[in-house]
């Protein structure tokens, strides 16, 4: 691995033992992965508050510090941790004070939560919470070298946005923040970030529920493989592309996908394979693989009394949250459904604003933050059956929780919430 002068001196210890930890462990991690070199990077997307019953055992032994010491930085020497580097962001992370009470999730975690926001916001992380940084501030821009942990961020950084950045860990991204550099490796190499498979849609995908259900299938056909998506593809929006990478990264493992046309390294299909020919074969969405990613979202589903409703799986947008609104105006939930909306605690505070979470809450639906049902492992007490419009929920939560799952439309899911019953099926 080489080092510059200023990764030299850092590593030497010139700026303190939690800094000299966090290069070490680059060196490590580069040189296991064959990276040549370090990149400097000023944008890192980690977690450092998410509550554990392992984090919690470090913080009775030596507090936040120990915590991030051992966690971020693989360190087992007590340290002191000082302000971040370079600017870091906290991702999604455990329940907050507005789900309290909702969820068998532990009020000690809560609490445990806030006091590490506390001592981590003191050392410069802005604690954006969510999975979905993008919507809220941490905006890259095209080539822009990042350090970002969580599949549906990462995907979305690198194809819709041009940023360039691995799928990162705790470990790697506690150790960028204090040093401001991340291995030259894998995303970040221009020539690494070339189109691998043509994947073609022949049924029209031009709405939510059709993006979600396309990326999918891109992602169990292509597993880590980077497609270049061309066919009957309408013009997608953010909430759209967000399911659709949350979606590609699910079944698979997709960190760049090309959509020509909109990631800007591919203004067009050939320039998405960065001059090599573009493939002959290639992977057809037609009918009938549609209709098998809709009965694998639906294979989980068996009951049709439904008592939880998930949306906001990646994060909701606010124009998401203004739909929801919208189809919620003047109706009540039946008595035996709970219906939550998960967003960034940012645009919860829009919503607030702009009415949104009046018209949801006076349906009797919950405008929640900072995380989802997957991530912290809780829904509502005696929830068996689940809906949801989001393609990540519904793979994940039957597996995390136990549940029965239904995966349709955002429509779908706010009728299921309203009768209490799921009528969706697939449309033509
Ligand atoms: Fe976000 Fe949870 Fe979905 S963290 S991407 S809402 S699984």
């Amino acid at each position: 691995m080489l080092l510059t002068d200023d990764e030299k001196r850092m590593r030497d210890g010139a700026d303190g033992d939690a800094v000299a930890a966090a290069m070490d462990l680059l060196v490590r991690y580069g040189e296991a992965l064959g990276a040549e070199r370090l990149v400097a990077t000023r944008n890192v997307a980690g977690t450092m508050t998410q509550p554990s019953p392992a984090k919690a055992k470090l913080h009775a032994e030596g507090g936040w510090a120990r915590v991030y010491a051992v966690t971020n930085l693989d360190c087992d020497r007590d340290i002191e941790i000082p302000r971040m580097r370079v600017p870091t962001c906290q991702l999604q992370h455990g329940f907050a004070q507005d789900a309290a009470g909702l969820t068998s999730y532990p009020e000690s975690s809560i609490a445990a939560q806030d006091d590490a926001e506390a001592f981590f916001s003191d050392r410069g992380v802005t604690v954006l919470a969510t999975c979905t940084p993008y919507q809220v501030g941490n905006l890259p821009v095209r080539g822009e070298h990042c350090a970002w942990m969580e599949s549906s961020a990462v995907v979305y950084c690198n194809s819709v946005l041009g940023a360039r950045t691995n799928c990162e860990g705790s470990a790697s991204t506690g150790a960028a923040a204090l040093t401001g550099r991340i291995p030259y490796w894998g995303n970040h190499v221009p020539e690494n970030r070339a189109a691998t498979h043509v994947v073609r849609a022949d049924v029209p995908v031009a709405s939510f529920q059709e993006w979600g259900m396309l990326g999918y299938f891109v992602g169990e056909q292509v597993q880590e493989a980077r497609p270049a998506v061309i066919g009957e593809l309408g013009q997608p929006d953010l909430a759209d592309l967000k399911h659709f990478g949350a979606a590609t990264a699910t079944s698979g493992g997709v960190e760049l996908y090309h959509l020509p046309g909109i990631t800007p390294e591919a203004p067009t299909l050939e320039a998405a394979f960065l001059g090599d020919a573009v493939p002959r074969d290639e992977i057809v969405y037609d009918r009938a693989a549609r209709r098998a990613v809709y009965d694998a979202l639906n294979a989980q589903g068996s009951s049709e009394d439904v008592d939880f409703i998930l949306l906001g799986c990646p994060h909701a947008s606010l124009d998401q949250l203004a739909e929801i609104a919208r189809l919620l105006d003047g109706k009540r939930l039946h008595q035996d459904t709970e219906l939550w909306v998960m967003t960034p605690r940012a645009l919860r505070s829009v919503a607030d604003r702009s009415g949104y979470t009046r018209a949801i809450t006076a349906a009797g639906g919950r405008v929640l933050t900072d995380s989802c049902p997957a991530m912290s492992r809780a829904a509502p007490p005696g929830t068996r059956v689940f809906a949801t419009d989001s393609a990540k929920q519904a793979h994940y939560l039957p597996a995390i929780l136990g549940i029965e799952a239904w995966f349709g439309t955002l429509e779908e899911c706010v009728d299921a919430a309203v009768t209490g019953r799921w009528s969706g099926g697939l449309a033509a």
